[in-house]
Parts: structure tokens; C-alpha cells; sequence
């Protein structure tokens, strides 16, 4: 199947860069970018992006599951993808996705909690 027209990358050409690309030591998270550099293609319109992120993550799962490349690299480069990929929202920390409730809270239950007056400013 062809993934990239431009470029002319099939799903073949990406099993095989992420299989080479997952078996260096201290493998590279093998996001299209990585993969495309490592096939020495560059890609033009960038429409096969999202297909060609898909089609990674697939083969990925496919050769972990053959035994062909570590699982505990599979693993952390699957986490580290899925953070990247998440909404924005998701990516937020506690602190800040927290921090709009504590202030809506009245003054006396913000004094209550933390021991401060509220007006130390
Ligand atoms: S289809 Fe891949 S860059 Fe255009």
C-alpha cells in the first residue's frame, strides 16, 4: 500500500525503517519525521501524515508482537507518542486544571484550607 504519493513510501518501507530504527541502542521515538529522514525521503504536501503516524503505530505493535523488536522499547515509544498525540487538554497539568476551582472557592473556604487571610498579597 502506497502511504506517502509524493515521496513514493509504501507500508513496507515503514515496517522496515521502524524495525531498523527501533533496533539502534537508545532508539529514536519513531515519529514520521524520524522515519521519513531514515528512508531519506522528504515529505512535500504532508497530507499522508496522519496516515503515515497510523501506519507506523501498526507496524510497531505488529513486530513487537513477532518478537522482532524489544518490547520495552515498543513501550516506552508507544507512551511518549500517545503524550505527544493527546489533546491539548489532556496535556495540562493538575496544577493548572486545578488551580481555576481553588479560586472560585469563597475567600473563607480558600482560609480554611490553606490557613492563609487571602489578602497576603
Ligand atoms: S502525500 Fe506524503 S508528502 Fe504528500
Amino acid at each position: 500500500m502506497i502511504v506517502c504519493s509524493c515521496a513514493y513510501v509504501t507500508d513496507r518501507d515503514l515496517e522496515q525503517a521502524v524495525l531498523e530504527v527501533m533496533s539502534q541502542p537508545n532508539a529514536p521515538l519513531p515519529t514520521p519525521g524520524v522515519i521519513y529522514r531514515h528512508l531519506q525521503k522528504k515529505m512535500q504536501c504532508c497530507g499522508c501524515a496522519p496516515l503515515a503516524a497510523e501506519t507506523i503505530y501498526a507496524k510497531m505493535e505488529d513486530l513487537e508482537k513477532r518478537g522482532l523488536i524489544c518490547p520495552c522499547a515498543c513501550a516506552t515509544a508507544k507512551t511518549r507518542m500517545k503524550d505527544i498525540m493527546s489533546p491539548p487538554e489532556r496535556r495540562v497539568s493538575r496544577t493548572l486544571r486545578e488551580a481555576p476551582r481553588a479560586l472560585s472557592q469563597p475567600a473563607a473556604a480558600r482560609q480554611k484550607v490553606t490557613g492563609s487571610s487571602g489578602s497576603s498579597f
